[in-house]
């Protein structure tokens, strides 16, 4: 068994590498040395998280159901033009009525750790005030379905889904969201802190503040500077003070929150260009960690950010700081840059993956699995961090049932060589301590509805129907623990 995964990580990635020319003579000799690279996820340690990931609004449909309020991206879906197949979530990969059997199959696919979401709206529909009793006991069974199974429950406490109650209040750009927040994610931690050790505070702040109130792209799809720096500066003060709440009722949790981040690369060495991607850097990597760790808004190469200092209230750069035990990142792609006067303000842009001869996803993405070692390094290099959770790591493609079965070989190599990666990284001392898969199943991906898939495991919309990807059953296999090692 050893032996055949060997030479299957042998045949696919280390060609794969040398093929694209990373000639990495160091790290091939290590997967060649050590006949059991990659044969086992004990590589990563015993106790390494392995997990999938999914979030609620994605994922539960029944989006009027059991009291739940309605959240912007039902809103926001709700309008022509906003998703590009036109769909809604209203019942997407329905979770909500199907959780068991999804748990059961992460189970089968031997993770030990499962990621979901609270709906802000399903808990307190008015945003703060009552709880809706129904909501609550949901995440308690979702919470117990984990537990019997014997997987480690992760939960999110926003993952996008704001109640459009207090969005019709200002939503993030309104200064009250911190202590709406805090409210929310007191009653939630109190509720669940007796099970759940795991958390996570925010999902992408800069993913709901850059595309939902700059770009207008998400939801609530708001534009500019003037609605961006102020949501900008309250999801950032959120990410905090979410983290102080959770770990005064959660006293032993282990407490984090997740960050998107890219590996920006100039698209030359000419000083315009070099100087273009560090101000992509800044807003794409620095923006939310830094201020976190002390060290204040990016504004020494993106001067513009100065003006979020209007939002400031006197204590404001204490109240950012705050020590996490671990930063979840979230990687998808790489991006190329140059200088460009559109979009101004930041005057850089980047080569769209589609001009530059290079394998892409679904969305248009690169496919770039090494860009995850690249972010690994990068962050690691910041002392306040602690530990580093890989808490997503995925690619969408246009899966398709034939004969029976789904053949997604492209997502069997991405994960095999991001799991390579990983262990890299580790090997290099980058406390990298676990590994989620972005996503359990397919699911709604915001504004670009359905087409979309990233799960390992296949939903037919028309009927609801699941069906284990080949990527799926290949991490069955690797993560199945061989009887002739300890167990993990
Ligand atoms: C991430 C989001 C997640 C999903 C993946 C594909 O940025 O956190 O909800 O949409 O992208």
């Amino acid at each position: 068994m050893k032996r055949r995964r060997f030479v299957e990580i042998g045949s696919l990635i280390v060609p794969g590498l040398l093929a694209k020319g990373h000639v990495e003579s160091k790290f091939l000799l290590s997967l060649f040395d050590d006949p059991m690279a990659i044969s086992s996820p004990n590589l990563l340690g015993q106790n390494f998280r392995w997990g999938v990931a999914s979030s609620a609004f994605q994922s539960e449909g029944a989006f009027q159901e059991d009291g739940k309020s309605i959240s912007i991206w039902d809103t926001f879906s709700a309008i022509k033009g906003h998703v590009r197949d036109a769909s809604n979530a209203r019942v997407s990969a329905d979770f909500y009525h199907r959780y068991r059997d999804d748990i059961k199959l992460a189970h089968n696919m031997n993770f030990n750790c499962f990621r979901f979401s609270l709906s802000w709206p399903r808990i307190l529909p008015e945003g703060s005030g009552p709880v809706n009793q129904k909501g609550l006991d949901f995440y308690q069974r979702v919470i117990d379905e984990c537990l019997e199974l014997n997987m480690e429950p992760w939960v999110t406490l926003y993952h996008w889904d704001l109640p459009q109650k207090l969005e019709d209040k200002g939503g993030w750009t309104n200064r009250d969201i911190v202590s709406w927040f805090t409210d929310y994610v007191d009653k939630c931690t109190r509720e669940y802190g007796d099970k759940v050790r795991n958390w996570i505070v925010l999902n992408e702040p800069m993913s709901f503040t850059g595309l939902g109130y700059f770009l207008g792209y998400h939801a609530p799809g708001r534009k500019g500077l003037r609605n961006f720096l102020p949501a900008a500066h309250h999801a950032a003060l959120c990410q905090a003070e979410g983290g102080r709440v959770t770990r005064a009722n959660v006293p032993h949790s282990y407490l984090g929150t997740t960050l998107s981040c890219a590996h920006i690369k100039p698209v030359n060495k000419k000083e315009i260009n070099v100087k273009a991607a560090s101000r992509m850097d800044a807003l794409f990597n620095r923006f939310y960690i830094e201020p976190l760790l002390g060290l204040g808004y990016p504004t020494d190469v993106l001067g513009i950010l100065k003006r979020i200092e209007k939002y400031f209230q006197p204590g404001d750069e204490e109240k950012l700081k705050f020590d996490f035990d671990y930063i979840g990142l979230q990687y998808y792609y790489r991006m190329i840059s140059k200088f460009s006067l559109i979009p101004p303000l930041i005057f850089a842009n980047e080569i769209p993956a589609s001009e530059r001869n290079v394998s892409t996803n679904t969305m248009g993405y690169e496919i770039f699995p090494k860009g995850l070692y690249k972010v690994l390094r990068k962050f690691s290099q910041y002392k306040g961090i602690k530990e580093i959770i890989v808490t997503e790591s995925g690619v969408c493609l246009d899966d398709q049932i034939t004969n029976d079965r789904i053949d997604d070989q492209e997502r069997i190599d991405y994960y095999k060589e991001s799991i390579a990666y990983t262990l890299k990284a580790q090997q290099k001392g980058i406390p990298v301590k676990g590994f989620f898969v972005w996503s359990l199943t397919d699911n709604f991906e915001w504004s670009e509805g359905f087409r979309p898939r990233f799960g390992l495991v296949y939903v037919d919309y028309t009927n609801l129907d699941r069906k284990i990807k080949d990527s799926g059953l290949w991490f069955r296999d690797f993560l199945q623990i061989d009887p002739n090692e300890k167990g993990r």
